[in-house]
């Protein structure tokens, strides 16, 4: 088994950034498998930080190769002022970075129209306007224009022109303007030819590497409960977040994947709308927000915060079949003098153990009251040296959702982690 893949357990925002970063000194390849720039993946390394949307955030490691496989959405003038801010920092990437042709490109129109709609419905879905509904929609009804299409004018003229048309009722009717196929061709000609060296067959390296019996790392984005077969459907992004997605998304087989890690907070988070039964609208909530610096790495919105939803965790365990759980933000729970955890919810007068996905908004959860701690964790590095409440705040997770809590980060910065190991040794 060569491949390890890490997915949000939640609805995003996990830290799956810090624990790629983590991990990656184990891996020789570093893939993303999903989603667009939409992510934002926040590194803090001794006190810098960088938010990373489309790179894979093993980059920072020099010896680790990073591909970003063909499940994704390219807003290529964002690949490539992230391959500018990495060199910047004196961090190369050309001949260890590579992005599949087969990825599909995030055009004007995607961000105009997810934008627009956005508008009209009122914000309902709060998405992130980067158009990745848009793009996949396109990739799915086979009209979409994919990386490699960038290197070739003609095609790119060609196939732009027959997606235009089609966008063009729906934008009209939205009251926006498309851009014109003769702009679109010029800018992402450009900025194709700026990635040339970037664009290649991605499945094919990572097949190679397969065969070498190089240790992989499959990087998700987003989280369980935004994937859009297995979350809070139609309040998910339009990929497939999951563990699962990482096949199709990287080009691989299930039986190369020998290990899924989940990502959860210690406490729950959402951007956008939706259900969130564990959602605190008091100062609970805020004291979360204002301790976690909860709001957004790619839009700066304030997230929703809550309690631990192992409802929902539950879950993620299910779908995802999960080997092992990596808690983060443990220390900022710090700040409350108990703590609450949703072990099950009610609905009809029934305890339900697994979320029931038409009713989720319409369930009551069922809490269970746990002692908080004062203790400063960050100096933590090993399970042993958290305070006994926090011991036990691991223990119930495990208890409650079937799953073994690994690596616990009690801190922003790479250091500010307990119980690290190789995910690969399992
Ligand atoms: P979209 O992916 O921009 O279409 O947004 C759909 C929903 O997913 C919205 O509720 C977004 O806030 C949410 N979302 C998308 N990407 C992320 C992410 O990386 N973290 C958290 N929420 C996200």
């Amino acid at each position: 088994m060569s491949a390890v893949v890490i997915v949000g357990a939640q609805w995003g925002d996990e830290g799956k950034g810090k624990v790629v970063d983590l991990y990656a000194p184990y891996a020789e390849l570093v893939v993303r498998y999903a989603g667009g720039a939409n992510a934002g993946h926040t590194l803090v390394v001794r006190g810098e930080k960088l938010i990373l949307h489309l790179i894979p955030s093993g980059i920072l490691h020099e010896q680790t190769k990073c591909v970003v496989g063909q499940g994704t959405v390219i807003d290529p003038a964002v690949f490539l002022d992230e391959i500018r801010a990495l060199e910047a920092r004196g961090l190369g990437t050309e001949g260890r970075l590579l992005v599949s042709q087969r990825a599909h490109v995030v055009l004007p129109h995607h961000k105009l129209i997810d934008g627009l709609r956005e508008a009209k419905s009122g914000g309902d879905i709060g998405t992130t306007k980067r158009g990745i509904g848009p793009c996949y929609e396109d990739k799915v009804a086979r009209r979409g224009i994919r990386m490699g299409d960038l290197l070739d004018s003609a095609r790119l003229r060609t196939k732009l022109e027959a997606n235009l048309e089609c966008w063009r009722p729906v934008a009209e009717d939205l009251g926006g303007t498309l851009p014109s196929a003769d702009d679109i061709v010029a800018q992402y000609g450009e900025l194709g030819q700026a990635l040339r060296a970037y664009i290649g067959d991605a499945a094919e390296v990572i097949r190679a590497s397969i065969e070498a019996k190089e240790k992989i790392l499959l990087e998700g984005a987003q989280g369980t409960m935004l994937d859009i077969d297995n979350g809070t459907y139609p309040y998910v992004t339009s990929s497939n977040a999951v563990a699962g997605g990482a096949c199709a998304g990287a080009g691989i087989g299930p039986t190369d994947i020998g290990i899924a890690i989940g990502i959860a907070k210690a406490y729950t988070t959402r951007v956008g709308g939706g259900p969130f039964p564990t959602e605190l609208e008091d100062d609970t909530g805020q004291q979360l927000r204002d301790a976690g610096a909860e709001y957004g790495s790619t839009t700066g919105r304030p997230r929703r915060c809550g309690w631990l939803d192992l409802v929902a965790l539950r879950h993620a365990v299910a779908v995802n079949g999960l080997s092992e759980l990596a808690l983060t933000k443990l220390d900022v729970l710090t700040v409350l003098p108990e703590l609450k955890v949703c072990v099950a919810y009610e609905l009809d007068g029934k305890r339900l153990a697994y979320p029931p996905y038409e009713r989720i908004e319409e369930v009551t959860p069922i809490y269970e009251t746990l002692e908080g701690w004062d203790e400063e964790l960050t100096s933590c590095r090993g399970r042993g040296d958290l305070p006994a409440a926090a011991q036990r705040y691991l223990e119930k997770i495990e208890l409650e959702v079937g799953c073994r809590v690994g690596v616990v980060s009690v801190g922003p910065d790479r250091e500010d982690t307990a119980d690290l190991q190789d995910p690969f040794v399992g």
